[in-house]
């Protein structure tokens, strides 16, 4: 998400007669996106904030901003306690970044904007390409904001209630995307599976789903290979959804679907309106219609209260549900949250410590089951050369699932080939083009 918005801020600036450079030191204009989902992600941004000084002063007239979640809800404190920033976009003012420096260019002044806008404000769908490179891949939003108040939960603070973009306008973003060579897309948002049912309680009725028929719309683009999105909340996954992720051959098989605890008692004082068994549903229906189909998922350990016995759910959930990937955070408390008035009652230590038996756990089965697809042929989308041996490429099956693989003559970044599995770990295949093809 934060990734797809620096992109439209350089694309909107690139479109406003400035130049992209990767190198912090070339800089005329640096702008920091920030998070602030955890209190880690809070301390690295104002650690970077800090080194930034050093920058300003080798360079005075440079324009320093900061975007995202901490200038949304700190911008003007920021702006008042640190003497080198210019200005503090917030979630919802993309958009507005290259008046701001426009504006600082003429007349040195500090500016804060956090107003919200609609949806679709103007940027949500600019795009940044190298120029003369082929980008096969892009992120897509099609929602801003949460709704849901997960307990834990810093979000819809800072960014806002959930406004679904017009099914229209997205079908459209794709569409030139896949004109300029994109093969897949990812599309983005905190709650993808409420697409279109903005600030509604779920489940949704039987049937509905506004984000299945969207997925169908852009499954029909020319030219597009693969669709991949993130993240649905799990009491949104119905009937429908699950039909269209198992039925559309462009969309993945492969589903982020956050549990974050597998303890009903968890769940009910997280505010994640579904029980472990309702989760465990979703997984059971989609894995029935496909079989190959690949899971990963986000965790909280140490949540207020959590016991052992809670922790074991978890651990007992997590192994039914057999992931490729799991996202395991420790708990913290975010200001202004719920669960923040709650006892952070789970020492670090045993947060640390569930942190690595969930972990553990699965990479311990997942190295099982990875056995398995030895002699099997995969179709693996080309990312490039592998980043421990670069006689290598590597790339990705539809399940998402990383390839490594000898490269055959020709084969260009974003190309589907067919890779035959020789050997396996848990988090890699490694293979070569089968004999003929
Ligand atoms: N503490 C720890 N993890 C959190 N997450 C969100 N808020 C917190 C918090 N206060 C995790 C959730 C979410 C992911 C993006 O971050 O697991 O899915
Ligand atoms: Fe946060 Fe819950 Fe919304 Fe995800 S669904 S962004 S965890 S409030």
């Amino acid at each position: 998400m934060n990734e797809r918005d620096s992109d439209s801020a350089a694309a909107l600036l690139i479109a406003a007669g400035h130049q992209f450079t990767a190198n912090e030191d070339d800089a005329d204009i640096f702008i920091l996106n920030t998070c602030s989902v955890r209190e880690q992600a809070e301390r690295k941004a104002i650690g970077k904030l800090g080194i930034m000084k050093r920058l300003k002063e080798k360079k005075p007239d440079m324009i320093f901003g900061i975007m995202g979640c901490m200038a949304q809800s700190r911008g003007e404190e920021l702006l008042q306690s640190i003497k080198h920033l210019d200005f503090a976009a917030g979630t919802d003012q993309i958009h507005m970044i290259p008046e701001l420096v426009e504006d600082i260019l003429k007349e040195r002044k500090k500016s804060y904007l956090g107003d919200r806008t609609s949806p679709d404000s103007p940027g949500i769908d600019s795009h940044r390409f190298e120029p003369g490179e082929k980008q096969y891949s892009a992120f897509v939003s099609i929602m801003r904001g949460c709704s849901r108040f997960c307990s834990y939960c810093i979000v819809p603070f800072v960014r806002g209630p959930e406004r679904s973009r017009d099914a229209a306008s997205i079908v459209n973003e794709c569409k030139m995307l896949a004109e300029r060579g994109v093969k897949e897309i990812m599309l983005l948002g905190q709650n993808v599976a409420a697409y279109g049912m903005d600030n509604t309680a779920p489940p949704p009725p039987p049937g509905v789903s506004p984000f299945a028929d969207l997925l169908t719309q852009i499954n029909d683009i020319e030219g597009l290979c693969r669709i991949r999105f993130t993240s649905p909340h799990p009491a949104f996954f119905n009937d429908r959804l699950i039909q269209a992720v198992a039925e559309l051959p462009k969309v993945c098989k492969c589903v982020h679907l956050p549990l974050q605890s597998g303890s009903d008692p968890v769940l009910k004082r997280m505010n994640r309106p579904y029980t472990a068994e309702q989760y465990l549903n979703v997984i059971r229906s989609l894995r029935a219609l496909v079989p190959d189909i690949t899971f990963s998922t986000d965790v909280i350990v140490g949540f207020p209260g959590e016991t052992e016995e809670d922790f074991n759910a978890t651990r007992r959930v997590m192994a039914e549900a057999a992931y490729d990937n799991a996202y395991i955070f420790k708990y913290s408390p975010r200001k202004g949250t719920k669960s923040a008035k709650w006892e952070d009652d789970v020492p670090q230590e045993i947060k640390e410590e569930r942190n690595r038996i969930l972990l553990e756990d699965m990479e311990q089965a997942l190295e099982k089951r990875n056995r398995a697809l030895s002699g099997r042929v995969f179709d693996v989308l080309a990312e490039g050369p592998s980043k421990r041996n670069p006689n290598r490429w590597q790339g990705r099956t539809d399940t998402f699932k990383n390839v490594v693989f000898l490269p055959p003559p020709g084969v260009k970044e974003g190309d589907i080939i067919p890779v035959k599995i020789a050997r396996t770990t848990a988090m890699t295949l490694y293979g070569e083009i089968p004999d003929g093809m």
